[in-house]
């Protein structure tokens, strides 16, 4: 996909909320995109911002190595906002004083306006004081030559919130305004982008979707393309999104790993085959995945081992189903571009190995198609909206590759896949009818490896006990678990106890990420 001439470029320092700033920015009308904070002058040139954002790190500009603001940027021309520790680098690379601060500033803080001011005027709406959110350890003691402060902290007296060279159009905010808790923080982001940037904000799910479509036909032509339905959202879209361009050149396939979600495989029947009148192969493989998960513990090889069998299986059925397909379509959306970047710059340490497709379009000697890969999830499911996906697929929480493997710690069965799906539908259910399952981002059952105790009726009971889990989250890197009421915990309890043959106890999980991850393998 092309992408448009307005582009903004959002330089990562490492904070967790810089992918919030970019997806701020795309609601907000704006093409972005996110790279690094060193990312070469000659690909800074080439992308030709019309304005730079500095996100915040978690370094302290004060530190020997700490990452500058390069002269690249400086020099681009374009107007540059510096938020957190990009105020901060910006101060020190201009040269201004920075200092520890003896309190810092951590949640909820209050500014003073100091100015008028183009970026914050709207935000204060007349009033003296905003309500933001601050992270940080370090001020500015002094302002670089030629800025002047916009807004001051309230708590601690005369410190520089915001500041501005208006003449060589380069502003900093030492609050983030990509946070829910900044009040009016879409306002001056949406100043930044239209008054300073003077961009035209017409990025929209509309538009994208017929200029994908026009794309995904300059680039396939009257050739077939195969792609991997796994009922998840993504792929779900870009079936959606394909179908639209190329018609009946499109063939799905669906692997069946006997590990999906309860009425899971019937859902991507009904709506891709049914309704939308899909060519779509559904490929009944469970045997194949069980029995290469015969007696396997560890979580890696788990996803190794399923990893290897949906590719031979997606294999045998691309050289029937789609023969002459020339192309490989793949679900990959823009935080699976960046963290795949991340990862491979070895800023990241590995958890889990996530990808389990990787090399299948070498392999089956296909081009790679991935008409997602600039989206966010949220306007990945905007886009399903328009082109006529059903809601509750396009709500569904995210469901990890290696499906229900990865919950249930120790040997997987199909015995257990079965009691954990039935956990999980009827955990899922109870947060549905209790309207929960909109507050949270992510919920599941694990079916643990240990039985314990009971006594049903007049009868003594040995049997396994699952976990349920339900977090709150934006990005999936850090996650807390969600505060649900009492009684929708005890409905779901009783009844999975109750309806699940084998289980005896039900626990909730109460770890946030860190320290444990969403999924417990
Ligand atoms: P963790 O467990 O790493 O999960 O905190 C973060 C998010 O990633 C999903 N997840 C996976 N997705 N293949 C996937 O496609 C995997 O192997 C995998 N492991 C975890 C998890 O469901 C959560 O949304």
């Amino acid at each position: 996909m092309n992408p448009p001439q307005e582009k903004i470029l959002v330089l990562d320092f490492g904070s967790q909320y810089t992918q919030l700033i970019a997806r701020t920015t795309r609601e907000l009308g704006a093409y972005c995109e996110i790279h690094p904070h060193d990312m070469p002058a000659e690909s800074l040139l080439a992308f030709a911002p019309r304005g730079v954002i500095l996100s915040g790190g978690p370094r302290s500009a004060l530190e020997k190595n700490a990452p500058p603001v390069s002269d690249a940027v400086l020099n681009c021309g374009a107007p540059i906002l510096g938020i957190c520790y990009g105020m901060q680098a910006l101060a020190a690379r201009l040269g201004g004083t920075l200092r520890k601060s003896p309190r810092r500033e951590y949640g909820p803080a209050s500014i003073v306006r100091a100015t008028d001011s183009i970026l914050l005027d709207a935000a204060f709406g007349g009033e003296k004081t905003l309500p933001v959110w601050m992270s940080h350890g370090d001020e500015i003691a002094e302002l670089p030559p030629g800025f002047s402060a916009l807004a001051k902290s309230e708590s601690i007296d005369g410190i520089p919130a915001a500041m501005a060279d208006a003449a060589r159009n380069i502003f900093a905010l030492q609050f983030h305004p990509e946070v829910s808790h900044t009040r009016n923080g879409r306002e001056i982001l949406d100043r930044f982008l239209r008054d300073i940037c003077g961009l035209g904000c017409g990025w929209t799910a509309p538009n994208f979707a017929d200029a994908a479509v026009a794309d995904i036909r300059a680039q396939v032509g009257n050739e077939k393309v195969l792609l991997a339905l796994s009922g998840g959202v993504d792929s779900a879209v870009a079936a959606a999104l394909l179908h639209r361009a190329i018609g009946d050149n499109l063939v799905c396939v669906l692997v069946d790993n006997g590990l999906m979600r309860l009425g899971e495989v019937r859902q991507v029947r009904e709506v891709f085959a049914e309704r939308f009148g899909m060519s779509l192969d559904v490929a009944e493989a469970s045997e194949r995945f069980f029995a290469a998960l015969k007696g396997v513990t560890d979580p890696e090889e788990k996803r190794r081992r399923i990893g290897h069998a949906f590719i031979e299986v997606f294999e045998a059925r691309a050289r029937d189903a789609g023969a002459d397909a020339k192309w490989l379509a793949q679900g990959t959306i823009y935080p699976d571009v960046v963290e795949s970047a991340r990862a491979a710059s070895g800023k990241a340490a590995a958890i889990k190995t996530h990808h389990n497709v990787g090399g299948l379009p070498e392999r089956l000697h296909l081009k790679l198609l991935e008409p997602l890969r600039e989206l966010f999830k949220d306007e990945v499911r905007r886009l399903g909206l328009l082109l006529g996906l059903p809601e509750d697929l396009l709500g569904r929480h995210p469901f990890p590759g290696p499906g229900l493997a990865v919950r249930i710690p120790g040997e997987v069965t199909r015995e257990r896949a079965e009691t954990a799906r039935l956990a999980d539908a009827i955990w899922q259910e109870e947060l549905r009818a209790s309207g929960c399952d909109r507050l949270v981002a992510q919920a599941f059952a694990v079916l643990l490896p240990v039985r314990s105790v009971g006594v049903m009726g007049d009868f003594r009971t040995y049997e396994d006990a699952v976990a349920l889990r339900a977090v709150t989250t934006t990005d999936f890197m850090t996650a807390d678990w969600a505060r649900l009421p009492d009684d929708v915990l005890a409905r779901a309890s009783a009844r999975i106890v109750n309806e699940v043959p084998g289980v005896n106890r039900a626990l909730y999980d109460i770890t946030s990420k860190p320290p444990a991850t969403v999924e417990w393998e």
